[in-house]
């Protein structure tokens, strides 16, 4: 029987085939159990021998099975690992990768570069008030920018569209005090006609520096610099222009020299009149300070040889391979 039982076990095929045979021989009435159950009528004697003998058999019953066991739950893993194989051997399908607008590669390198001559970036909101957009910074009521057709008016409101980032000056110098150096870039709103070089939303970035005794060279000195650094022409000509701004004085217009010998307006500038000063509540005696205002859009065409404005607005993802930047 024993043979025959080992025999059993050892071709047992399946899990649950084992365990019936382990019911069988060990279960409460199993063959091998009912036998012990038979030695408590047997003499002292007969029972030593006997109970030794059983439980010997026992033994190499429940070893045989739990070896059987192993053996069919390893067989078992190894059918799931080749049967439950997944082929991860194909390659992904590629995802579309991000890249950053030309835009604001341009004025993230404009405020990296002033960061490092002191300057902190501060910003205001799209919906300006007229007081802050235009009288503060000494635009009286009759300026022909205050005029509709330049400015978006906000329905059932007196507020605005700002027309330029230069509100951003009184919103700062009201909360900060000098001696300070800032800009502040952003997006401003003309209602102009949509061609290659207008659009009704485009890019400032404003710089201002009040500090005591600055005068027109610091002016000058910084916008050379900063010209030469963005265009990486280090030997390109300026020109300051003589121009009119109401909220500087005196004013000029700032022209680089281009392709040809032929002179381009890049940017606004002067001395901070001292009526925006004390609008800010600056004693123009004692501080005095330059600032500018610069069109981002138009800078970056002009680095990129781009022609024409429209193409950074309207949405054809392929222009960013040719003029995006790196992942996001
Ligand atoms: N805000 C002016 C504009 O949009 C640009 C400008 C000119 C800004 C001179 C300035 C400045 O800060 O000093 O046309």
């Amino acid at each position: 029987m024993q043979e025959q039982w080992l025999q059993q076990i050892q071709t047992a095929s399946n899990l649950a085939e084992l365990d019936d045979l382990r019911v069988h021989l060990l279960g409460k009435n199993g063959v091998i159990t009912q036998q012990l159950k038979t030695l408590g009528t047997l003499s002292p004697e007969e029972r030593k021998t006997k109970g030794a003998e059983i439980n010997a058999l026992k033994d190499e019953i429940v070893l045989a099975i739990d070896k059987q066991k192993e053996t069919l739950e390893n067989q078992a893993l190894e059918q799931r690992l080749s049967s439950e194989k997944i082929d991860i051997s194909l390659s992904a399908r590629p995802e579309p990768v991000g890249k950053i607008h030309l835009i604001s590669k341009v004025i993230q390198d404009i405020t990296q570069y002033f960061s490092q001559l002191g300057f902190q970036i501060f910003d205001g909101p799209h919906i300006e008030t007229q007081e802050l957009n235009f009288d503060a910074l000494n635009i009286p009521a009759h300026h022909p920018a205050r005029q509709s057709h330049d400015t978006f008016y906000v329905k059932e409101s007196d507020d605005i569209l700002r027309t330029q980032t230069s509100p951003v000056q009184i919103r700062t110098l009201r909360e900060h005090k000098p001696p300070i150096r800032f800009l502040a870039p952003g997006r401003v709103f003309r209602s102009d006609d949509l061609d290659a070089t207008h659009t009704p939303m485009f890019h400032q970035i404003e710089g201002v520096v009040i500090e005591e005794g600055i005068h027109f060279g610091h002016l000058k000195g910084t916008l050379i610099d900063f010209c030469r650094w963005f265009f990486e022409k280090p030997d390109m000509n300026l020109r300051f222009r003589p121009s009119f701004f109401p909220f500087t004085e005196p004013s000029a217009e700032v022209d680089i020299s281009w392709k040809n010998d032929k002179w381009l307006e890049v940017l606004g500038c002067g001395m901070i009149h001292p009526t925006v000063l004390r609008n800010c509540g600056i004693d123009p005696d004692q501080f005095q300070g330059f600032a500018f205002g610069m069109g981002v859009d138009r800078f970056t065409m002009l680095k990129y040889g781009i022609d024409d404005i429209r193409s950074f607005y309207n949405g054809d993802t392929r222009w960013l391979d040719l003029y995006g930047f790196g992942a996001l």
